[in-house]
């Protein structure tokens, strides 16, 4: 067997800011911003947020509502992009991706586990866990084989035949985490999956996720709940919160179901604010969401850098100006520009 190099590896951007990629983590998240804009509001919905989940983890992320959990989950599962930053995942930068290698990519890697679980009514058990493999392909015979090793992990082999109406709230999610792991990913991304649940079919599906993680060590979970009480699953526990990791939170483990710092548990509630246009407030600076296109040659592949703050001489009350670095993908133009970023 080749042993992995776990040598930290640094990753230098072009504008010359340096992170350290850790092998050890199947996720290096880098000073990622999404920004959100409709007509004249942007909503800042992560604002800089760093973050390395290892390889086998079970991560719990907690944090007021707003903060930016189903954000980040939605980029850690390829389904949107970020405004600026970085995104490793087993070594290879997502955020370069387009559209249909993000599709590749969740097909490859991810299972999604949702609140609601998406399973469908008229189907049985078995055939719910079918669906997915049939759009995989999967033959026949191994797909059998597949779907009974599957009802197995959750602990639902016996009621395979049963209809959704037919199961309780958990023994649902619980075929739903069945359904999730079709493709054999490597990261299961789990929003709020026990928010309909009592608390003891939450703490069986809690349980099914830590059974999955010891039977196959190289998977990893991430699971967004606002369920303090489930904490004794979880490896690790971050709190998010205004669009960052509340860095007093960031590497606070459970150990034997309690957390360490036990003041963590309090949750301060404050969630992202929607800001006014600021069109009119220094105009001369875009903000970070209109950073679409290279200014060179009008190309939509860019990627943006933040760099650090400006100072100037009257802060503003609403935002903040940032040094920022476009790449252009298409044409490799790369261009230092000042962006206002709003205030958390
Ligand atoms: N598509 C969108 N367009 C505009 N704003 C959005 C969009 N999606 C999310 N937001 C905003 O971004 C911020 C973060 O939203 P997000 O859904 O990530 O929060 P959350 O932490 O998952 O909250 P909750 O615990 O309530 O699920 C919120 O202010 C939200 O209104
Ligand atoms: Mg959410």
């Amino acid at each position: 067997m080749t042993q992995r190099d776990e040598t930290p590896l640094k990753i230098e951007d072009v504008s010359g800011k340096v992170f350290n990629l850790d092998r050890n983590a199947c996720i290096n998240i880098f000073n990622i911003y999404k920004v959100y804009k409709r007509e004249k509001i942007e909503v800042v919905a992560l604002r800089g947020l760093t973050l390395h989940v290892k390889r086998g983890e079970i991560l719990m992320i907690v944090g007021p509502s707003g903060c930016g959990k189903t954000t980040l989950l939605n980029l850690l599962g390829g389904l949107d992009k970020p405004t600026a930053g970085k995104i490793y995942i087993d070594d290879e930068d997502i955020t370069d991706l387009n559209y249909d290698a993000l599709t590749v990519y969740r097909r490859k890697k991810i299972g999604f586990v949702f609140q609601f679980m998406n399973l469908v009514k008229s189907l049985n058990a078995y055939e719910n866990v079918e669906l997915p493999l049939i759009s995989l392909g999967v033959a026949d015979d191994v797909r059998k084989q597949r779907i009974n090793e599957l009802l197995e992990l959750v602990g639902l082999k016996e009621r395979r035949l049963h209809y959704p109406a037919e199961l309780s709230g958990g023994e649902q999610q619980r075929i739903a985490i069945a359904t999730a792991l079709a493709n054999s990913p490597s990261i299961i991304l789990a929003d709020e999956p026990t928010g309909e649940l009592d608390s003891t079919n939450a703490h069986e599906v809690m349980a099914v996720f830590r059974n999955l993680v010891q039977r196959f060590p190289n998977i990893t979970v991430i699971i967004v709940t606002h369920d303090m009480s489930l904490k004794r699953y979880a490896d690790r526990i971050v709190r998010m919160r205004d669009g960052m990791v509340d860095e007093s939170m960031s590497l606070q483990y459970t150990r034997d179901g309690e957390l360490l710092d036990a003041q963590g548990v309090a949750v301060a509630a404050s969630g992202t604010t929607t800001m006014p246009d600021l069109s009119e407030v220094l105009p001369q600076y875009p903000s970070i969401s209109e950073l679409k296109f290279c200014p060179k040659c009008n190309a939509s592949q860019i990627q943006v850098s933040i760099l650090k703050s400006v100072n100037i001489d009257k802060p503003h009350p609403l935002f903040q100006l940032n040094d920022a670095v476009i790449i252009c993908n298409d044409c490799h133009n790369v261009e230092k520009v000042r962006v206002k970023i709003f205030h958390p």
